[in-house]
C-alpha cells in the first residue's frame, strides 16, 4: 500500500499496448489445447454471427487514440471532467493570481452537482454547471478551489488553516528524493552499508502524524533498498535507515541509521517476473492448469452508453474513475417485474484505506498509511493487463486525470467490465423421485463485474463491484503485491533466542514480514426506492421456553430502528448476531414489509489499537465496522478531506459524534472491510491474492425471488468446440 506512486505514469503506456483480443475461437486458437494433435480448436455456432455488431459497438468506445478523448464531451451530470474541460480549467488557473507563476495540483476532479439536481436531471436536459474541485499546496498554504468551467472562472477559494495537507504529488516525491540523494551524511550511510549508488532505490512514503515536532511542515520519510540483481527491491531493505525530509524547505530534518549490523537480504529468489526461458528453475514441479477462456456465443449482455452508463440484465448504473477513490458507482438501479427502474444506491466507493504496521521501532512506528487520502487509489491505479487481470472479452475504460501541472493525461484500461460465469448456481431444486414428481430445475449464475487495481507502492489492491441479477451487489477487495518487510540478522528461527520479540514472521533469510492490518472503508449512499431511508438493526436474541415446549431455547429476530447516529455505530459480534437493514419506511412490499437492502459483512477484522494512538485517531473510522450518517456533501472521505499529516479532526468518528437524526432521512452507510495480516513464507516474494468482501442484498425489496423467470441454459445455446480432448 504506500510509497511512491505516480512514477507508474511512465510505465503505463508500455504495459497497455499490443495484446489484441479476438472473439472467435476459430481466429484465436489457444495453444496446446490438444497434446496429441496440433489441430486448432474449431468452434461452431449458428447464433453468434448475428450479434457481433453488439461487440463492435462496445469495443468502439475502447479506442486509445487521443482524438477519442480530445473530442469527449460530458453527457451526464456525474461524468468525470474531460480532457478539454481539464485544459480549460488549467487556463483559468493560469490567469488566476496565486497560480499565475506556478501550478501545483494535488487533486482536480468534478465537483459533483447537488444530489437533487442530479436526481432531477433527465437525458436531453442541459447539464448542471460543470465545476471542478481542486486541492493544491502552493507557497506554503493549502488551497481549496472551485472552478466553474462554463463561467470560466474561480468561484470559490479557501485557504485551509486546519490540520492535514492535500495528497502528496510526484513533485513532492522527486524533491524528497533529490534532497536525500545529494546529502553527504546520507552518502556515508549508504557507503557504510556497502550499497552502490547505482543499486540504490529509495521510496518516499508518508509520515503519519505524531505530535508537535513534525507540525507546521510537510514531511516525507524516505526509506531505501538495494535493487542489485533484482527488480524486487522491496525484499532488500536497508534496515533502520530513515531520512526525514522537510519537502518545502528542501532539507533533511533527521537521519535515523540504526540498522548497520543488519545485513541487506540477498537478491536470490526475489525476482517474480515470468520469463519464457527458465522461470524459477527450482519450481519446475509447478503444474499449471491449461489456459482457458469463456466464450459468449451471443455476445455480451451489457452495453456501456455514453461512456459511463452500464446497462446489464436488470441493472443500470453510472461508473467513473476517480483520482482518490479509484472507481465510483453511482445511481445504481434495478428493474422490478413491472419494468420500473428502482433506485438502490446513489453512490458507492472506497473512501479511505488505513494500513497500520505493528512495529514500534524508530524506523517503523510511523508506518500507518492512509492510501486513498495520501496517495490516491486512482492516482496509483495501473493499466489492467489484458487476458490476465480481466478475461479477454472484457470491456475497458480509460482514466482521465490532471497532472501536477494541471495538464490532462490518460490512464489507459484503468477499469474493466465483464460478465462472469464461474460455474455457480443461481438457484436450484430437484425433487425426491419417490414423491411422484420429476422435478430437476437449476439456473446458472452469471454476474457482472467492474474492476480496477491500484498499486500503492509495494501493495496491489484489486477492487471488484459485482452485480447479480437477484439484486445482490458484492464488493470485493483483493490484496496482492509485495510485503513491506524488515531486515533482520537472522536466517533461521533456530538462531533466534526469543522469537517472541519479533514483530512478524521470518519469511526468507534475513527478512521479516511485519504484522499489519488493512482497513478499507466504503461510503455507501444507499437510496432504497428514494433518498429518505432508515437504518434498522435486526438482532437475534435467545428466548427461553420456560418449560412450555420440549425445546428449551430458540432465537427471535428483534428489529430496532436507529433514531440517531449513536444507534448506528456497530461493532460486529459473533455471539450477538444482527442483520443491518437500510430500508424505505414509506415504500412497502405487497405484504406490507418496508423495502430494503441489508449489508452482509464477511471475514472482517477490527482495529485493536488504542483509540488514542495517533494513527487510530486519524483512522477513527475503523473504531466501528458500520456507521450511518446523514448525507452531507462535505462528509465524503472517512479519514477527512486533507489526510496527509492530519490530526484526525475531520473523520467519520468526529462527524458521527454529533449524533444527528438519521431516521427517515437521506442517509449514508459506511462499512469497513478489515484484514489482519500475519505474513507467512507463501507471501514471499510476491503474495498470492487474499480477498474479502461484503454484500448489499435485497430484503423484502422484491415481492418474490426476482430471478424466478431466469432461463436454464440448453446445449443448443452454446457453441461446440472440438479441440478440447476432454469434451
Ligand atoms: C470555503 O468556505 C466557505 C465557508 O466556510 C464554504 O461555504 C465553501 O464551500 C468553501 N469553499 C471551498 C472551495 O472549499
Ligand atoms: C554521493 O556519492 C556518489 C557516489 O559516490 C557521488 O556521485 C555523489 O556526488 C555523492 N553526493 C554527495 C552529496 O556527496
Ligand atoms: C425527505 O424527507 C424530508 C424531510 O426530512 C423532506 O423534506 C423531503 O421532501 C423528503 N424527500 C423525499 C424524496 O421524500
Ligand atoms: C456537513 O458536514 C460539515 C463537515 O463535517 C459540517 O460542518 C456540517 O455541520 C454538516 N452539516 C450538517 C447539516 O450536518
Amino acid at each position: 500500500m504506500e510509497v511512491s506512486s505516480h512514477i507508474q505514469l511512465f510505465i503505463i503506456v508500455i504495459i497497455s499496448t499490443s495484446i489484441f483480443i479476438l472473439f472467435s475461437c476459430t481466429k484465436y486458437p489457444p495453444q496446446n489445447l490438444d497434446c496429441t494433435t496440433n489441430t486448432p480448436p474449431r468452434c461452431t455456432t449458428n447464433t453468434h454471427r448475428k450479434t457481433t455488431l453488439k461487440y463492435n459497438s462496445i469495443y468502439n468506445t475502447d479506442v486509445h487514440n487521443s482524438n477519442h478523448h480530445l473530442m469527449a464531451t460530458p453527457l451526464h451530470p456525474l461524468d468525470p471532467l474531460t480532457v478539454s474541460e481539464i485544459n480549460k480549467i488549467r487556463s483559468i488557473l493560469l490567469a488566476y493570481e496565486p497560480f499565475r507563476s506556478s501550478i501545483s495540483i494535488s487533486t482536480l476532479s468534478l465537483d459533483e452537482p447537488e444530489k437533487d439536481q442530479v436526481l432531477a436531471w433527465k437525458p436531453g436536459d442541459p447539464l448542471p454547471p460543470r465545476r471542478a474541485f481542486i486541492t493544491s499546496f502552493l507557497h506554503g498554504q493549502t488551497h481549496l478551489l472551485t472552478v466553474d468551467v462554463g463561467l470560466g472562472r474561480v468561484i470559490g477559494h479557501n485557504v485551509s488553516v486546519g490540520s492535514g495537507y492535500p495528497m502528496l504529488t510526484i513533485n513532492d516525491f522527486e524533491t524528497a528524493l533529490q534532497v536525500v540523494y545529494s546529502d553527504l551524511e546520507f552518502n556515508k550511510s549508504i557507503l557504510a552499508r556497502g550499497v552502490h549508488f547505482n543499486d540504490l532505490t529509495c521510496v518516499p512514503p508518508s509520515s503519519g502524524w505524531f505530535g508537535l515536532d513534525e507540525e507546521g511542515k510537510r514531511i516525507i520519510k524516505v526509506q531505501c533498498f538495494s535493487s542489485q540483481d533484482t527488480p524486487n527491491f522491496y525484499m532488500r531493505p536497508i534496515e533502520g535507515l530513515v531520512v526525514t525530509v522537510d519537502v518545502d524547505k528542501k532539507k533533511i530534518i533527521k537521519i535515523t541509521d540504526n540498522g548497520r549490523g543488519i545485513p541487506i537480504p540477498k537478491a536470490i529468489n526475489t525476482d517474480y517476473r515470468y520469463t519464457t526461458n527458465s522461470p524459477f528453475p527450482d519450481m519446475t514441479a509447478q503444474v499449471n492448469p491449461n489456459p482457458m477462456s469463456l466464450e459468449q456465443p451471443k455476445g455480451p449482455s451489457f452495453t456501456v452508453e455514453n461512456g459511463h452508463i452500464v446497462k446489464w440484465a436488470n441493472w443500470v448504473f453510472h461508473i467513473k474513475h476517480d483520482i482518490r477513490a479509484g472507481m465510483i458507482i453511482s445511481q445504481a438501479m434495478i428493474r422490478a417485474e413491472n419494468g420500473e427502474y428502482r433506485s438502490v444506491m446513489y453512490k458507492g466507493f472506497a473512501s479511505e484505506l488505513f494500513v497500520p504496521y505493528m512495529d514500534p521501532d524508530e524506523s517503523w512506528y510511523f508506518k500507518s498509511y492512509m492510501d486513498a487520502g495520501e496517495f490516491g487509489l486512482g492516482a496509483t491505479a495501473m493499466s489492467l493487463l489484458k487476458l490476465n487481470d480481466c478475461p479477454r472479452y472484457a470491456h475497458y475504460m480509460d482514466g482521465v486525470f490532471a497532472g501536477v501541472d494541471g495538464k490532462p493525461f490518460i490512464l489507459p484500461n484503468m477499469i474493466c467490465i465483464f460478465e462472469r460465469y464461474a460455474g455457480d448456481i443461481g438457484w436450484r431444486h430437484s425433487e425426491i423421485p419417490i414423491l411422484g414428481f420429476d422435478i430437476k430445475e437449476s439456473r446458472p449464475k452469471v454476474t457482472l463485474v467492474a474492476r480496477m487495481a491500484a498499486s500503492v507502492g509495494n501493495y496491489d489492491y484489486i477492487f471488484d463491484w459485482e452485480f447479480q441479477t437477484d439484486g445482490l451487489i458484492r464488493v470485493k477487495v483483493g490484496l496482492s503485491g509485495m510485503l513491506m518487510v524488515k531486515g533482520t540478522p537472522y536466517e533461521n528461527i533456530h538462531d533466534i533466542s526469543n522469537t517472541g520479540d519479533m514483530t512478524g514472521t521470518l519469511v526468507s533469510e534475513n527478512v521479516i514480514g511485519v504484522v499489519h492490518d488493512h482497513f478499507i472503508s466504503f461510503h455507501l449512499d444507499m437510496d432504497i426506492d428514494g433518498a429518505n431511508n432508515s437504518f434498522a438493526e435486526v438482532n437475534l436474541v435467545k428466548e427461553e421456553t420456560l418449560g412450555q415446549s420440549p425445546r428449551k431455547s430458540f432465537l427471535k429476530a428483534k428489529r430496532k430502528v436507529a433514531k440517531t447516529e449513536d444507534d448506528a455505530r456497530i461493532k460486529l459480534k459473533l455471539y450477538d448476531p444482527s442483520e443491518f437493514h437500510v430500508f424505505n419506511p414509506s415504500r412497502r412490499s405487497r405484504l406490507g414489509n418496508p423495502t430494503g437492502y441489508k449489508i452482509v459483512p464477511s471475514g472482517t477484522a477490527a482495529s485493536l489499537l488504542d483509540h488514542d494512538d495517533p494513527p487510530q485517531i486519524r483512522a477513527a473510522f475503523t473504531n466501528n465496522q458500520i456507521w450511518v450518517t446523514p448525507q452531507n456533501k462535505s462528509e465524503v472521505w472517512a479519514g477527512g478531506l486533507l489526510v496527509s499529516q492530519s490530526k484526525g479532526v475531520d473523520t467519520l468518528g468526529v462527524w458521527s459524534s454529533r449524533n444527528r437524526d438519521i431516521e427517515n432521512k437521506d442517509i449514508v452507510l459506511w462499512y469497513t472491510l478489515g484484514f489482519h495480516h500475519i505474513p507467512c513464507q507463501e507471501d514471499f516474494p510476491v503474495m498470492p491474492t487474499v480477498s474479502s468482501s461484503f454484500e448489499l442484498k435485497p430484503v423484502n425489496f422484491f415481492d418474490r425471488n426476482p430471478i424466478l423467470g431466469a432461463k436454464p441454459t440448453f446445449r443448443k445455446d452454446l457453441p461446440i468446440c472440438s479441440a478440447a480432448s476432454s469434451y
